[in-house]
Order: C-alpha cells, then sequence, then structure tokens
C-alpha cells in the first residue's frame, strides 16, 4: 500500500552522534493510585519503527503505564520523553496532537454512536485532512466503510477492535498504544488484528502494546518487556523472550 498522509515515517529526528533517539523513552517512572504503587520505577524505550510489547499478568501494571504515557495519570514520578521533549503531566490532549494515540482495553468505542461518528471522534484534536484520514482508514479496514452509519453496538468484537484501531488513526499518530487488543476475541480474530498491527508497522507506525496473550504478541513484535506487580523483570527481543524458560512456563503455558 503506498504511504499517505496518515502514514507516519520513521525517519529522522537523530539523537547523540546520529544515533536515532528512541521515539519514547521512559525512565524510573512510579505511578500511584493513593497508596497502591502501580509502577514502581519502570524504564523502558520504543524506537521507531518498532512494534513493542509489554507482557504481564492481570493487575501488573501494563494499562497504567500506557495511560500514564498519554497523560491521564496524576500522581507520575520519573520521566517520559517522547520524540525527544518531556511529556511527563502534560495533558493527554496534548499528547495526542503531539502524535500520541491509545487504543483502550475494551476498545473503549461509543456503542450508541454510529461507525462514521466514532472515527471522527478520533480526529477531534486534529481536524486537518480528516476525509483522508477517514480514506486511509477505509482502505485498511473497508469493513468499516461498509458499516459507517450502523450503530456500533451492532459491530462484532473483531469489528469493534478495528474501529477503535481506526479511530485512534484518525488522529494521525506517530505512536499507536493498544491496550491488551487480543482480549475476549475468538483465537482467529486475534490472528487478523495482529495482522492489521504488523501492516501498520511495515508502513510506518511505531506500536506499543500489552498483551496477556504473550504468544502471538512476542510473535508479532520486535521486543518485549515482562511486567510483574509494577516492574520490568525481564527484556530482550521477541526471540529471546519466546525462548526464556521462565517466560515459557508463566505465560507461553509451557
Ligand atoms: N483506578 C485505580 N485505582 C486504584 N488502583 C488501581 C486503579 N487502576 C489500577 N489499579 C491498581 O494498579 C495495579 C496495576 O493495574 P493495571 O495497570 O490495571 O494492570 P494491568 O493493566 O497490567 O492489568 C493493580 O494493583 C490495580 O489494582
Ligand atoms: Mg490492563
Amino acid at each position: 500500500m503506498a504511504s499517505s498522509s496518515t502514514a507516519a515515517p520513521f525517519r529522522g529526528n537523530r539523537g547523540v552522534g546520529g544515533i536515532p533517539a528512541p521515539l519514547l523513552s521512559i525512565t524510573s517512572l512510579c505511578v500511584s493510585y493513593g497508596h497502591i504503587r502501580a509502577l514502581k520505577g519502570v524504564s523502558l524505550e520504543v524506537n521507531r519503527g518498532e512494534i513493542v510489547v509489554l507482557i504481564g499478568a492481570n493487575g501488573a501494571g501494563k494499562t497504567t503505564l500506557l495511560e500514564s504515557v498519554l497523560g491521564i495519570n496524576a500522581q507520575v514520578t520519573g520521566s517520559v520523553v517522547f520524540d525527544g521533549k518531556s511529556i511527563r503531566g502534560r495533558a493527554a490532549d496534548r499528547n495526542v496532537r503531539a502524535g500520541l494515540c491509545l487504543v483502550p482495553e475494551g476498545r473503549g468505542v461509543f456503542a450508541s454512536m454510529s461507525v462514521l461518528d466514532n472515527l471522527l471522534l478520533g480526529a477531534h484534536n486534529n481536524m486537518r485532512n480528516v476525509t483522508a484520514h477517514l480514506n486511509r482508514v477505509y482502505e485498511w479496514f473497508p469493513i468499516l466503510r461498509k458499516r459507517r452509519d450502523q450503530v456500533a453496538r451492532t459491530l462484532s468484537g473483531g469489528e469493534r477492535q478495528m474501529l477503535a484501531i481506526g479511530r485512534a488513526l484518525m488522529s494521525a499518530p506517530r505512536l499507536i498504544m493498544v491496550d491488551e487488543p487480543s482480549i475476549g476475541l475468538a483465537p482467529i480474530v486475534v490472528n487478523d488484528i495482529f495482522a492489521i498491527l504488523k501492516k501498520l508497522n511495515a508502513e510506518g507506525y511505531t506500536i506499543l502494546l500489552s498483551e496477556q496473550n504473550a504468544y502471538k504478541a512476542l510473535q508479532c513484535a520486535h521486543r518485549g518487556y515482562v511486567m510483574e506487580t509494577g516492574l520490568v523483570t525481564l527484556a530482550g527481543s521477541s526471540e529471546r523472550l519466546l525462548n526464556d524458560p521462565g517466560v515459557k512456563a508463566a505465560y507461553l503455558g509451557a
């Protein structure tokens, strides 16, 4: 597929000595909900052009991390640098305009609104080139064009996930964060969703996703971080993590 205005090339923004700077760099991130310490000093990087996955059981802190990067959580310390700029504490709408987006856990589509209106909501922070972005999303997901006037509650689970991803694409993101895309979907539909993420990545989108479905996610991603109770306990290439005995025992059912 030819690149277009929605595609986000991962060239440029060289760091020190011409080495490309990471698109997202998190250092010693701590997040609390009252007295609950959800993240206890997490550091990780996402380079331009990568798919990176956060693997972890329920409660590990994956959603907290993604929401904190987006700018939703209040009690945050540490550093979050996106595209060379510190964004910790910055409001989510500003971060979306800067190129961040989050496809939330459970999709977060508005069930009583039409597919088209859900998509248009994704562009509300950046109404430039809306028609081009919409056509682009319909190219990615022809089923959404077909169903554009239907209310979202009439969509299947897989179609809702496509709508949630399509809505994120409407904001012309440079980093797409996707929280547990496979949750609640049939295995064959999960394969479709991961195939879409890989295609988006091949077109230049950088992706950070979280998953409990470690096997399929690691097959899709370049690298991964294993999270346990608010900490990163292991990091490496997907191949390394797929072959790690601890990962196999805890997350791959081996
Ligand atoms: N809004 C909240 N209020 C209080 N505690 C929360 C809230 N959201 C998450 N937590 C707690 O923070 C920890 C991390 O949760 P979460 O980020 O949702 O993990 P995951 O997405 O990996 O399942 C858990 O102990 C969870 O109970
Ligand atoms: Mg979660």
